[in-house]
């Protein structure tokens, strides 16, 4: 595992973009795993600019993100769908039917979790995954608890998640309470991997993940098993870490 510990967000958001931009200068069809939430934001800002600017191009990529609320409709502004769009792919020269987000409004769930499973096959699997790390220590979805050999599937959010991510919606009681996740196995399998976590309230999930035993109470815990992965630190969220 690697780790680098950044002087802030900017610089953080710079240097992993610069892995994205690497990525897509050697492989023009890469299959790329991509996030929500704040963290990843700057890194998307950069991504952005190198497309704007004529270093990369997404017109051969795919994309797979991890996750999306049940029950909210693509273009409900907190669904992951409408946030992917604006924070990003709106602004790119992505097709956009080679964009896979996971639905939040299915009827057959158990024939769905396998249709995204299947596509992301078919692709050929993730060349390069970003994630960030929820304050209860999960990748995706993945809430404590949540089994590591987990393929795409239907999950109850943590109560520590609904209060995280509460800051988005009007009421605490607006956020969903389900959502369909990409497994933690599932995002074991990409070739690539790299964790975004900045802040103090980030600081025991990262400590655990990366110094606490491998546990399905920390889902990202798993990441200690793979065998190219690198976690994007400010010194807030490392502040725990024995080794640094
Ligand atoms: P955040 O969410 O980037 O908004 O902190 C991270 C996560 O829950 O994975």
């Amino acid at each position: 595992m690697n780790i680098v510990i950044c002087n802030d967000y900017q610089h953080m958001s710079a240097i992993a973009a610069q892995v994205f931009i690497n990525c897509l200068q050697a492989n023009t069809q890469a299959v790329l795993g991509l996030a929500t939430g704040s963290t990843p934001v700057g890194v998307y800002q950069q991504l952005i600019e190198s497309y704007k600017a004529g270093e990369i191009s997404f017109a051969e990529v795919t994309s797979f993100n991890l996750d999306e609320y049940i029950g909210l409709h693509r273009d409900h502004p907190q669904s992951y769908y409408y946030f992917m769009h604006q924070e990003l792919l709106n602004h790119i020269n992505i097709e956009g039917q080679r964009v896979f987000i996971p639905s939040g409004i299915e009827e057959n769930y158990g024939a769905y979790c396998q249709w995204y499973e299947d596509q992301i096959s078919q692709a050929g699997g993730i060349d390069l995954q970003i994630l960030g790390i929820g304050s209860d220590g999960h990748i995706a979805f993945n809430e404590p608890g949540t089994a590591l050999g987990s393929r795409t599937h239907i999950t109850e959010l943590d109560h520590q998640t609904i209060d995280d991510n509460a800051r988005f919606f009007e009421a605490k009681a607006d956020v969903p309470r389900r959502a369909i996740t990409m497994g933690v196995a599932t995002i074991m399998e990409a070739r690539e991997i790299i964790l975004l976590a900045t802040g103090e309230n980030k600081a025991r999930a990262i400590r655990d993940a990366l110094e606490g035993p491998v546990s399905s109470q920390c889902t990202a815990s798993a990441l200690q098993q793979h065998s190219n992965v690198t976690f994007y630190l400010d010194s807030a969220a490392a502040s725990l870490l024995q080794q640094k």
